[in-house]
């Protein structure tokens, strides 16, 4: 079988975070957030924001994302999307990021997109510079 374009595997994993967005629990922000962790195995991973009424207990989209993989004895993010509705794509929180540095490497793409279709990807080591990451202790 051939194997599957870039494009078509981004456009697999923002559908995949699409899907997920559906089921964010968000009634107090009304911002619902989706996201889609890509692992080496190459399996996907989705997850929804989750509010809270105690408003700091509620979770971002990409902590459930990444939960789910670590769940199935997976370590390693190939790639992450992340979509909210936005006039520009939904860049992951600072929280998020250290959480994607866990599983990821300098290079992992962290990808962001709204629902217009506007898309950017970066690199981890462009979200999160200077990093206390796994490497950082003794
Ligand atoms: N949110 C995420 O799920 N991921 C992010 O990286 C940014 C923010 C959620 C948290 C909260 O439920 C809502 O978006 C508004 O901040």
């Amino acid at each position: 079988m051939m194997e599957k374009s870039r494009a078509a595997e981004l456009d697999a994993l923002f559908a995949a975070a699409a899907e997920a967005r559906r089921n964010a629990h968000a009634p107090y922000s009304h911002f619902a957030v989706g996201a889609a962790v890509s692992s080496a195995s190459g399996r996907l991973y989705t997850g929804c924001n989750v509010e809270n009424a105690a408003y700091p207990s509620g979770s971002c989209a990409e902590q459930g994302a990444i939960a789910a993989m670590v769940v199935a004895g997976e370590r390693q993010i190939a790639d992450i999307a992340i979509l909210g509705d936005a006039p520009h794509p939904v860049m992951p929180c600072g929280a998020c990021r250290q959480r994607i540095l866990e599983f990821a490497d300098t290079r992992t793409q962290i990808h962001a997109g709204n629902m217009a279709g506007l898309r950017l990807s970066l690199r981890m080591e462009e979200l999160l510079p200077h990093v206390f990451g796994r490497d950082s202790l003794p």
